[in-house]
């Protein structure tokens, strides 16, 4: 498709046109293209399968899929869909499983997919059942590539595409690594339903310029600014971005004393909900990592969570959040982690307004004609910054988006 009628040519990615968050057409598009494309997308964390049979359901898109793992050990991907009328065959979301029985007619699949037998297959007293000619091995269920990075499991639908790690890129990849390369718990799990198009999300988690202006909680008490050392790096590709934060971030009782000095008397009655340990030596005490399309890796402060984005028609989406600690924890750092987990999700007290802002956006531009947005904060180009007033990242977003729905 040509995206430039869209804003979108050139190497400036500085404007994209609102029909990009509206227009089913768009939407069918971006399925085909880069969640059924080569792209890599998050679906779950190798702790949630810890043993032969384990499975869970995701959605990469809008295509349902099962991750399973296999008697030997391998974690392997199929569409959850069956193969006689497309029932969906795993509706009960995880659990543990010598085989995949479709609810409709009883076809039955191992866990790898193939197509095992058929309820009926043979008739009863002679009579009915499948010819003799059909043949079951054409019949398994549709593979997914499967890659791993530090306990995050990726898929991809395509059959040939980049590996995972070129993909990420080594600056993504080693923060990954750095960040949840430990041996992961699993703290709590929501999901979040938000009524916007799905690039608005992901725009939002590479924008580091609106934290300290939509985010009341962090200006009030003068938790998170933009003038603390910081930046928003890109990857190799210009597709994926790292925005970080680096210093004393005041999750402590100075900030309340700041706050006191700008005669706000607001004050935390319970100022553990915010205490915390410095727990990494690169000394960044957030950061946002943003995987195109549809996986945000964060940290805040000790907060440490994957969200999953699943897009649900146009202007729609669902988050699904992932709370981690590490199996290195002390029972005092996992009451911290949980403790701070307040700020985040759908009513944390940091990020409750990302998930209404993009509906501020989606409910103005449904009636836009031919308008585009400005995305030109830090300069047009698609590179890393020391600085986190930029949108350099959108800009990645929108790169790594027209290399997918348009390839060279
Ligand atoms: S739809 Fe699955 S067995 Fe018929
Ligand atoms: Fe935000």
């Amino acid at each position: 498709m040509n995206l430039d009628a869209y804003g979108l040519g050139g190497d400036a990615f500085n404007q994209a046109d609102y029909r990009l968050y509206t227009d089913p057409e768009i939407a069918r598009q971006e399925q085909d293209r880069i969640f059924e494309g080569p792209a890599w997308c998050f679906v779950g964390l190798e702790v949630e399968l810890p043993k032969a049979g384990d499975y869970k359901t995701s959605w990469v898109g809008a295509l349902p899929v099962i991750l399973v793992r296999g008697q030997d050990g391998e974690l392997r991907a199929m569409v959850n869909r069956c193969t006689h009328k497309g029932s969906t065959i795993v509706f009960d979301g995880e659990g543990c499983a010598e085989r995949f029985v479709c609810p409709y007619h009883n076809w039955y699949y191992d866990l790898e997919g193939n197509l095992t037998a058929v309820a009926f297959g043979n008739g009863i007293k002679g009579q009915g059942g499948m010819p003799a000619a059909f043949d079951k091995r054409a019949h398994g269920l549709r593979r997914l590539r499967v890659a791993t990075i530090a306990g995050l499991v990726f898929v991809s639908a395509a059959e040939q595409g980049p590996e995972l790690e070129d993909y990420l890129g080594t600056r993504i990849a080693h923060h990954i690594r750095r960040t949840l390369g430990r041996g992961l718990v699993v703290l709590g799990q929501y999901t979040q339903v938000m009524h916007n198009n799905w690039k608005l999300y992901m725009e939002n988690t590479r924008d580091s310029y609106h934290a300290s202006l939509l985010h009341v909680f962090f200006t009030t008490f003068r938790l998170n600014r933009l003038d603390m050392a910081g930046g928003m790096a890109v990857g190799e590709n210009g597709w994926n971005t790292l925005s970080y934060t680096q210093g004393t971030q005041k999750f402590n009782d100075e900030a309340y004393a700041d706050a006191r000095a700008l005669n706000t008397d607001i004050k935390l009655q319970d100022p553990s909900l915010v205490a915390n340990w410095p727990e990494f030596e690169d000394g960044i005490v957030s950061s946002i990592t943003s995987v195109f399309p549809s996986l945000i890796m964060q940290q805040i402060s000790n907060s440490l969570a994957v969200r999953q984005l699943v897009p649900k028609g146009p202007d729609k989406c669902e988050l699904v959040w992932t709370l981690l600690g590490t199996v290195e924890d002390t029972p005092a750092q996992t009451g911290m982690r949980v403790k701070q987990s307040n700020l985040v999700g759908p009513a944390g007290l940091v990020s409750m307004e990302d998930g209404i802002i993009g509906n501020f956006v989606q409910r103005s531009i449904a009636s836009a004609r031919g308008e585009r947005t400005v995305m030109r904060m830090g300069g047009d180009g698609v590179v890393s910054q020391e600085s986190r007033v930029t949108e350099a990242g959108v800009r990645a977003f929108w790169k790594a988006y027209r290399a997918h729905m348009e390839p060279a």
